[in-house]
């Protein structure tokens, strides 16, 4: 929902992309041209990762570009002095390495010649950055060289970036005819909020097309290898690609390692923003995707990837299991120096379910799940296929290339695990995959290797010719300016907007704790049933003391009592609504029964939100198919709004169920090009539609909400519409914006043979309190005036707005 928001209301979002990749492809032809001189700036180059991976990545480009037109200087910088900087870095190109089949003696050669070209230099002050522009500019001069252009590749933390970013775009940009690239490593941000300042404050600095932002599983090889596998199969994967066939989706990065040593960074990000929010989400984005036609037009692959992200239901609490293993607060307490009472409630393990509600996902689960301390080290993205064949003869007859009742499932097996490398599996019994030969061979059988519960030998299974490393790949896809594997800004704020609601509800959550490693045994295992994700073992004892024990739903009984003389139900939030949907059902079933059909009219909002979502997942009995569906008010915008009520009813409801079209009926807000207007006698066509269908105008059930200002429906104290008189359904103006609403009226809703009211959350409290005192006053509190004729009036109200 609210990614269909971001998008909603940024237009522009697509021009701007197409703009950008325009920008970036003349970048990338000037970047082509023979003899152009490129300054590769390494920020943070004494750092860790610069250690373990980009130094050995620059070596790579250099040995692969060096020689093809292109002269090179790379210029390693940091904060620390001249003179102790030289000697890190000296170190950390100490272990430089050549590919397996480059002969010593040239490998020596070119390392010689590499160390030769990098330099050491302290970039501290604007001075120190116009120092460095000023020398490469002399060296090229001095060599007779054209600049091709400079790429900073920022290894800092994220607090260094606005500083360096304001020095680079004063002092060090390259003359005209060469472009820029600056990389930037993750994080990101924290959520939407703190990622759109860092990412305006970036912009404000650099061009779209300027900057590379990594994620540097979008670099490992079976990653890669995602949408040309897709693409080269095309023919075969057309029909399986989809909920028809596809079981389900797992996306997994199991780690052995725990976060000892840099728990400041961690105990701040937590596993979900660490791994899911940015690796598992790109990874999950490649596989649902739409494929392009063309699967090289960069444009089109990021296009694409986005409105995967506008197809994302929205998470809740209920869509993750979160956990975390039990030395974790001690180590942040010796790490942070913080007291001995000092519990962290940051998760270290996460499965999340994630639903794609478009119509080839559509019931697919996508598992996303990633954990420190766990029993191994692996990477896999696993499509699992349904299999609908029964097999007579007896399993030892099956054979595997043709027997349809082994599982039937796709790998795209990132790297570690008992396979100890990248690999593409693919079931016999599912169709051999064409892989491009010159990257992929075929793997010798392991006779003792067993796969996602197969033996090695039941998968075609393909592994890199030769094997390369994340940066070294990412770094030539920089240098030859492919956009696509990296993360541009749409697609980075569309990510937080999926993951910044999910992360907030989670924040207070209590991770179970585990011991880690084989240890956790079946205790991390979860299991999904309803769109909700839990553990499957109860845990006995929560080790971890959290923030009071707080009461669960079911330490409680439905209480029932009476509110302003009727029946009252109130339960924790859960049990309500729960208790709700039943009664809902029941009443439809009786209805249906009696009369062939159920007419429910529904209220927009928050509150029935979660009513809406059980009564699509949890109510297979629910008569549907004979159930009419009206709005008690809508707003005056189009229906495709998300501020509109049917929208609501739409995204959490309509979809997921089957009811006829002809049996939905919005309110005709929207005619004739335009909203709410008298004229278009919108509240008079309802009300016919309503008098033709319904028998008396009497609704079978209807469902209101009560504001904080006592408004119901769309009937607001300011706004004496539709109060009394005749009118059966009316314009009325609300105090919040959108102002102008359509409201059925307090005499229709009295015609109700049933009316439920749903009052949830502390804040209302305060109403709920002062409307069990007044008497009949619909001016003062429209909700006071509800009070069906002949039907009945139930309250469900959740203990915090009873009680308090
Ligand atoms: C990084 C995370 O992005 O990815 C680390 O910050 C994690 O916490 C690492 O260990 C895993 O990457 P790889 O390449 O080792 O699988």
């Amino acid at each position: 929902m609210l990614a269909k928001t971001f998008f909603n209301r940024h237009p522009g979002t697509w021009k701007m992309l197409i703009v950008a990749m325009c920008m970036a492809l003349l970048g990338c032809l000037q970047a082509q041209e023979p003899q152009g001189h490129v300054s590769i700036i390494l920020l943070g180059a004494t750092g860790d990762l610069a250690k373990k991976y980009l130094w050995q990545g620059l070596f790579q480009l250099y040995l692969d570009e060096a020689g093809k037109g292109h002269s090179f200087s790379f210029h390693g910088a940091a904060l620390t002095a001249p003179k102790q900087g030289q000697e890190l870095m000296a170190k950390a190109l100490e272990s430089l390495s050549c590919p397996k089949d480059m002969a010593p003696s040239h490998c020596a050669e070119r390392k010689d010649q590499f160390l030769q070209l990098s330099q050491y230099r302290q970039l501290k002050t604007t001075e120190d950055y116009q120092a460095l522009s000023k020398d490469i500019e002399g060296q090229i001069q001095h060599r007779g060289l054209r600049e091709a252009g400079r790429i900073f590749y920022f290894s800092v933390p994220p607090f260094a970036y606005a500083d360096i970013a304001r020095n680079i775009n004063s002092s060090c940009r390259p003359g005209p005819g060469a472009w820029l690239r600056v990389v930037l490593e993750k994080p990101f941000g924290h959520d939407y909020l703190s990622a759109q300042q860092l990412a305006t404050e970036l912009r404000s600095f650099f061009q779209e097309e300027e900057m590379y932002r990594v994620d540097h599983y979008l670099g490992k090889q079976a990653v890669a290898q995602i949408l040309p596998f897709r693409d080269q199969n095309r023919k075969v994967l057309d029909s399986l690609w989809n909920r028809h066939h596809v079981e389900r989706v797992e996306i997994v990065v199991k780690e052995r390692v725990d976060a000892a040593g840099r728990t400041s960074f961690y105990e701040e990000y937590g596993v979900i923003r660490d791994i899911l929010q940015n690796h598992l989400t790109e990874i999950l984005t490649l596989v649902a995707m739409e494929l392009p036609h063309n699967v090289s037009n960069v444009e089109a692959v990021l296009q694409h990837k986005l409105q995967v992200f506008q197809a994302l239901r929205g998470l809740q609490k209920g869509s993750a299991v979160v956990g975390q293993y039990q030395t974790y607060s001690e180590q942040v307490r010796r790490e942070l120096q913080k007291p001995d009472s000092f519990h962290s409630l940051t998760p270290t393990f996460a499965g999340i379910l994630v639903h794609i509600d478009n119509l080839r996902w559509e019931g697919v689960p996508f598992i996303l799940m990633s954990g420190k301390a766990l029993d191994e080290r692996v990477g896999y993205v696993r499509i699992l296929f349904k299999n609908r064949a029964y097999c007579i003869q007896s399993e030892k007859h099956w054979v595997t290339a043709q027997s349809q009742c082994l599982p039937r499932q796709i790998v795209f097996h990132i790297g570690h695990g008992d396979l100890g490398s990248p690999a593409m599996l693919v079931s016999r019994n599912l169709f051999r995959p064409s892989l491009p030969p010159e990257s992929w061979m075929e793997m010798e059988d392991q006779p003792e290797l067993r796969l996602f519960g197969r033996p090695l030998s039941d998968y075609y299974a393909y592994s890199p010719v030769r094997e390369r490393d994340a940066y070294s790949i990412l770094l030539s896809h920089i240098f030859h300016c492919r956009k696509d594997s990296f993360i541009t800004t749409e697609n980075l704020l569309a990510s937080w907007v999926f993951w910044t609601p999910v992360l907030d509800s989670l924040a207070r959550e209590v991770p179970r704790l585990y011991p880690g490693g084989a240890e956790n045994g079946h205790l991390l295992d979860f299991e999904f049933s309803g769109g909700q994700l839990s553990f499957s073992q109860q845990q006995l004892e929560q080790l971890l003391p959290g923030p009071g024990s707080a009461p669960v739903p079911s330490d409680f009984q439905v209480l029932r009592a009476k509110y302003r003389d009727s029946p009252l139900i109130s339960a924790w939030p859960e049990e309500l609504i729960s208790k709700l949907a039943d009664d809902i059902e029941a009443t439809a079933v009786r209805a249906v029964r009696r009369f062939g059909k159920f007419h429910l009219a529904l209220s927009g909002g928050s509150s029935p939100v979660a009513l809406f979502q059980q009564l699509a997942m949890g109510h297979y009995g629910f008569p549907w198919a004979h159930t009419h569906l009206w709005l008690v008010d809508e707003r005056c915008v189009p229906l495709s709004d998300p501020e509109s009520n049917f929208q609501g009813l739409q995204a959490h409801l309509l979809q997921h169920i089957r009811v006829p079209y002809y049996n939905i009926h919005p309110m005709p807000v929207h005619l004739h090009q335009r909203l709410c207007a008298e004229e278009d006698q919108g509240t008079q066509i309802y009300a016919s539609e309503i008098s033709a269908l319904v028998t008396n105008s009497s609704f079978d059930l209807v469902l209101l909400g009560m504001g904080t200002d006592g408004h119901t429906a769309s009937l607001f104290p300011q706004s004496p519409a539709g109060l009394d008189g005749e009118q059966p359904v009316v314009l009325t103006k609300s105090p919040s914006r959108p102002h102008l609403r359509m409201s059925l009226s307090l005499p229709l809703i009295n015609r109700a043979k049933k009316v439920a009211v749903l009052v949830m959350g502390r804040v209302k409290r305060e109403i709920t309190l002062l409307v069990s005192r007044v008497g009949h006053e619909p001016k003062k509190w429209p909700i006071s005036g509800v009070l069906p004729s002949s039907g009945q009036l139930v309250w469900y109200m959740d203990y915090e707005a009873f009680l308090g």
